[in-house]
């Protein structure tokens, strides 16, 4: 399939999920795959991935602009990381033995990341960000959280209430993105009982002038600790992560996807004396000690030092930002590409909220026919593997994109409802 011509094959991914949900409690491991967002369009099982490219189980191409949710950047099954990661295995990774690979690389995380005196590594982001919650009110013996942004599924940072105790709720606020005023209001409302601000850098907006710096000067006012998630931005925007980028140290960060190039790993970076306070806690988990998570995450490192990877991803993602705004114009559609381009998005601008959702619908559902594979809903992710080739292949499906949106709604036809399942926790709305 090239972007010229629309992809309707699915058949066996439909299958699939269709058997899949038999037994799988939502028929795929992520409720976040684009295809329970525009069903029937997005292919939902995966038979392969190189470079920026994935194949599904019909055997169409795609362009890979979601990157397992930021996890790749280096590219899909890289050699060097691979290689890595097999011979780890082959050492025997599961050992009730700490591997000396667990230190190098604490000591290249010490090194690179501005605010990380000492690490924390664990699995997943949700318990990175979790753990970085906890040492905060250990560091202050306080229980409110202040948070902006998706900090994982646990239970005081899931925005979904259902499920969740009413007290853990009760216990979490937010503010707006670029409003000090908004934050300095719940700090003034919760005066002594935040143990600290979570956010993330960059929202669909980045920051304005001062901001982070403003965040952090009010959460110290306040007696509360500055925590970046820095699990989006962390070794794609800067080796040291956004704190770097925009020259602002927080107390304590957190990074995950990126760092292992797919492989399972996060880690808790901060100040000695808040990372001391581990041991008046409990952030065990019996695999933590598996080592080939580590293994991975210094062989991705190694690379992006090594070259000039994180240069690149910013130039490719700055062209993908400009070819969509100019596009866009050229088809007299209101849409613009927000975000910093490692991460970058495509706002839709219009008014109307039913014309705006139904212009993303037609994009997103246009380009995916065409081979491109971006995120309806969720920053989407560059990677160092792309190139001129898929830079050129994702702007021609993208302007036959804009122009059937420009067309539905010269047509002045009904355009489509957005479906029920719009947006989600991981989305940049
Ligand atoms: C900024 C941020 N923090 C935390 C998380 C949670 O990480 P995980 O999904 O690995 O638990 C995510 C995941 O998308 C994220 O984007």
């Amino acid at each position: 399939m090239t972007s010229g011509e629309p992809n309707s094959r699915l058949e066996r991914s439909e299958r699939e999920y269709a058997r899949a949900l038999r037994t799988v409690a939502e028929g795929t491991t992520q409720s976040r795959t684009p295809a329970t967002l525009i069903p029937g369009v997005y292919p939902t099982f995966g038979a392969r991935g190189r470079g920026a490219y994935v194949w599904d189980v019909d055997g169409n191409r795609y362009v890979d602009w979601i990157l397992c949710f930021g996890t790749i950047v280096l590219g899909h099954s890289h050699p060097a990381v691979n290689a890595a990661a097999v011979k780890e295995i082959e050492a025997g990774f599961a050992l009730p033995l700490t591997r000396p690979v667990q230190t190098e690389l604490a000591e290249t995380l010490v090194e690179l990341i501005p605010c990380a005196e000492r690490v924390l590594f664990m699995k997943a982001g949700s318990e990175a960000t979790s753990a970085a919650v906890r040492l905060a009110r250990l560091a202050t013996g306080r229980d409110k959280i202040v948070r902006l942004g998706y900090h994982g599924w646990h239970d005081w940072s899931c925005a979904r209430g259902a499920g969740i105790p009413a007290a853990v709720r009760a216990l979490t606020f937010t503010f707006v993105y670029n409003d000090l005023d908004s934050l300095r209001a719940v700090l003034e409302a919760h005066r002594g009982e935040v143990a600290c601000v979570i956010m993330w850098p960059c929202e669909i907006d980045t920051p304005r002038p001062g901001f982070l710096e403003g965040v952090k000067e009010l959460a110290h006012r306040h007696g509360a600790l500055f925590v970046l998630d820095e699990i989006r931005t962390g070794f794609r925007v800067a080796l040291g992560g956004a704190q770097q980028h925009f020259a602002v140290e927080p107390d304590l960060a957190t990074f995950g996807k990126a760092m292992a190039n797919g492989f399972t790993l996060s880690v808790v970076a901060g100040r000695a004396d808040h990372m001391r306070r581990v041991r008046d806690s409990w952030f065990s988990s019996t695999f933590n000690t598996s080592s080939i998570d580590q293994a991975a995450a210094l062989a991705t490192i190694g690379e992006l030092r090594r070259t000039d990877a994180i240069a690149r991803i910013w130039r490719t993602g700055r062209r993908l930002m400009d070819g969509l705004d100019r596009l866009a114009a050229a088809y007299g559609v209101e849409a613009q590409a927000v975000s910093l381009p490692p991460t970058p998005y495509l706002r839709f601008t219009y008014r109307d909220p039913a014309a705006r959702e139904a212009a993303k619908q037609i994009f997103f559902t246009e380009t995916v026919r065409r081979g491109v594979f971006f995120h309806p809903h969720h920053h989407w992710f560059v990677s160092a593997a792309h190139g001129e080739a898929e830079l050129a292949e994702t702007l021609e499906a993208s302007g036959h994109a804009f122009q059937a949106v420009r067309r539905a709604i010269d047509g002045g036809r009904t355009l489509p409802a957005a479906p029920a399942a719009g947006t989600l926790e991981g989305g940049v709305r």
